[in-house]
């Protein structure tokens, strides 16, 4: 088998067998296909796309590059969530210990932010103590006794996926569904897990900025999970506006222990509600999503979901007070509040920008070394559709190490936009599609 033949083949729009996407994932991952030919091809599959099958088979290529979790000592099915990313998608704080409250295993390795997108691992080790890195064991012990633990990847997975992930990002060919979905998917299944609940962003501030591309990539996805036998759940959620009112690590902790309190922003606690309520079903704990959303709201109401966010914290090695007392959380030394220079209804907001500045107070990464200044964020003091009066705080930044001038001030009023009467509605979730 001949690289230049497979680039050849797609080029001219065929299909590809299981055996030549094998063969050059495989080539590829030991260095003996040079990076000039894998970008060929990658643009050809760009023009050409791929079907079903050959994004199916390319997965299973890429999960079979590296080590694979074998997370088959712990008890039960393991449902793992993802996020195509967002700006104050606080969901998966929120979330896991949820899911873990009603008996459902959470076994999950997360990410660090990078760019406008916030990470898991960054939020959870603004939580004085936390340990984001268990030993295999650990990990498998944690979550056989309290349902949950939350670490950063360690493990050798997905090298083919790192590596041509590498390459997309500079031959502008990132943006192929099925290079996006092969990509996304093989990293979950490596990962262990035996059932998928996706949350696939649509709008300003995601990664898809339109309902159809994203339903596009969700279904992608689900297809894949399906030739694979991972039962996978898509929800095409909003980003058009941040998620909840806290952007940044610390501050989206504190929002996150709201939350799972009964207390939290509307929107982050529905789609924490319905993602929940996918994943006790494909785990089988309950056998519709209206019992599983009852299940969860218990949880909320019982106090139980803050309960178990408290063992998974003290598990971890963090401070458990924090639940009680979100002050023992890193503050910032620079709090400025933006007020408007206009009175209005809030039509749009640039939530790419909010991330991107977020960022610039320190939240968040502009290359994979720069450091995280915990404490620094936004809080969003109004959204879409609220009335604002002139001289009205509109959002507060919070910073240690970049001092708040009027430039940052007038960069986040600039992401507000104004009109008479604001939207006729907001849709939180577009869409659940289901294999
Ligand atoms: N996120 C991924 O993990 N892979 C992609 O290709 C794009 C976004
Ligand atoms: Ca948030």
């Amino acid at each position: 088998m001949r690289m230049v033949d497979i680039i050849h083949k797609k080029r001219n729009g065929k299909t590809l067998t299981e055996d030549e996407i094998r063969f050059m994932i495989e080539g590829f991952t030991r260095d003996e296909i040079p990076d000039y030919q894998m970008s060929a091809w990658a643009m050809a599959v760009y023009f050409r796309g791929m079907t079903d099958e050959e994004t199916a088979y390319l997965t299973r290529a890429m999960v079979e590059s590296g080590d694979q979790v074998d997370l088959s000592a712990i008890e039960g099915i393991k449902v793992d969530k993802h996020s195509t990313g967002g700006v104050g998608d606080t969901t998966t704080l929120v979330l896991a210990p949820l899911v873990a409250s009603a008996g459902v295993p959470v076994a999950k390795m997360s990410g660090r932010g990078l760019g406008h997108t916030g990470g898991t691992i960054d939020k959870l080790e603004s939580i004085p103590g936390f340990q984001v890195e268990l030993s295999q064991n650990q990990f498998v012990d944690r979550v056989n006794r309290h349902k949950i633990a939350v670490v950063g990847q360690s493990a050798d997975l997905t090298p083919a996926d790192k590596k041509l992930y590498a390459l997309r990002d500079v031959t502008a060919t990132v943006e192929s569904i099925p290079l996006i979905a092969s990509s996304i998917m093989s990293k979950k299944i490596a990962a262990g897990a035996d059932a998928i609940v996706l949350d696939v962003k649509t709008g300003n501030g995601a990664f898809m900025k339109t309902p159809e591309k994203s339903e596009e990539l969700a279904r992608a996805m689900v297809a894949i999970g399906k030739k694979i036998g991972r039962k996978t759940v898509a929800v095409i959620s909003d980003m058009n506006q941040p998620l909840g009112r806290a952007i940044g690590n610390a501050l989206e902790v504190k929002e996150a222990i709201a939350t799972l309190k009964g207390r939290g922003p509307a929107d982050l606690t529905e789609l924490c509600l319905i993602l929940g309520a996918q994943m006790l079903v494909l785990g089988g704990r309950a056998d519709s999503e209206a019992e599983a959303r009852r299940i969860l709201e218990n949880s909320i109401q019982s106090g139980k979901a803050v309960e178990t966010f408290r063992q998974f914290v003290q598990g971890q090695g963090g401070n458990p007070d924090v639940v009680d007392n979100p002050e023992l959380l890193p503050s910032a030394r620079y709090i400025r509040e933006v007020t408007s220079e206009q009175a209005g209804v809030i039509q749009q907001i640039d939530t790419e920008a909010l991330g991107t500045l977020a960022m610039k107070l320190g939240a968040g990464r502009e290359t994979r070394d720069s450091k995280i200044d915990q404490a620094a964020g936004i809080e969003m003091c109004k959204k879409i559709n609220d009335r604002v009066n002139k001289g009205e705080t509109i959002a507060i930044l919070h910073s240690n190490y970049v001092e708040i001038n009027d430039n940052l001030i007038n960069e986040t009023r600039t992401a507000f936009r104004f009109s008479e009467q604001g939207r006729k509605e907001i849709e939180l979730i577009y869409k659940i599609i289901h294999d």
